[in-house]
């Protein structure tokens, strides 16, 4: 028999839990680790914005990461893959000078524009990036969370 304790530590829990709900949704700022957290990357990264948060499927979306380098970057690649779950769902390669004015120096904006097929399955994602310069060296490596919300609003 449930007593009145335990009922009341029932709905604590069932609070806690539409609180953890509600959570994504309500977040602004998204979170960025490195690939390899004990290695010290060229290029920092300080953070992630995405436009519109959550991605649309079929529509374009924006992330533009904020970074820092002491050496000027005049050439280099942008290696994109994007995952869901264990899955890989999409790859890329861009020109890093497409994405940022060339050359990029102190505090650059790495402006990311990606649309992802309209089939796109709601749910979170994870983005892994890695700068790579002019000889394919890894200058950074990132990754970060961003979720595609149900059908696109308009
Ligand atoms: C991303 O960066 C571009 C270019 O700097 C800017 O025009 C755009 O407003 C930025 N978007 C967001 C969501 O910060």
């Amino acid at each position: 028999m449930a007593s009145k304790q335990s009922r009341r530590r029932l709905l604590a829990l069932a609070a806690v839990a539409a609180c953890l709900l509600l959570l994504p949704a309500a977040s602004v700022a998204t979170d960025v680790s490195y690939c390899d957290k004990h290695k010290d990357y060229p290029v920092k990264v300080s953070g992630v914005k995405i436009d519109p948060d959550p991605v649309e499927p079929g529509k374009a979306a924006t992330f533009n990461i904020s970074a820092y380098t002491d050496k000027p970057i005049e050439n280099g690649k942008l290696v994109i893959d994007v995952k869901y779950f264990f899955f890989y769902v999409h790859s890329e390669t861009r020109d890093i000078c497409g994405e940022t004015t060339c050359p990029a120096t102190g505090d650059f904006v790495l402006s990311h524009q990606q649309t992802l097929p309209g089939i796109t399955p709601p749910g979170s994602y994870t983005i892994y990036m890695k700068i790579l310069g002019d000889s394919n060296e890894e200058l950074s490596c990132i990754s970060f969370g961003f979720s595609i919300g149900w059908v696109a609003s308009s």
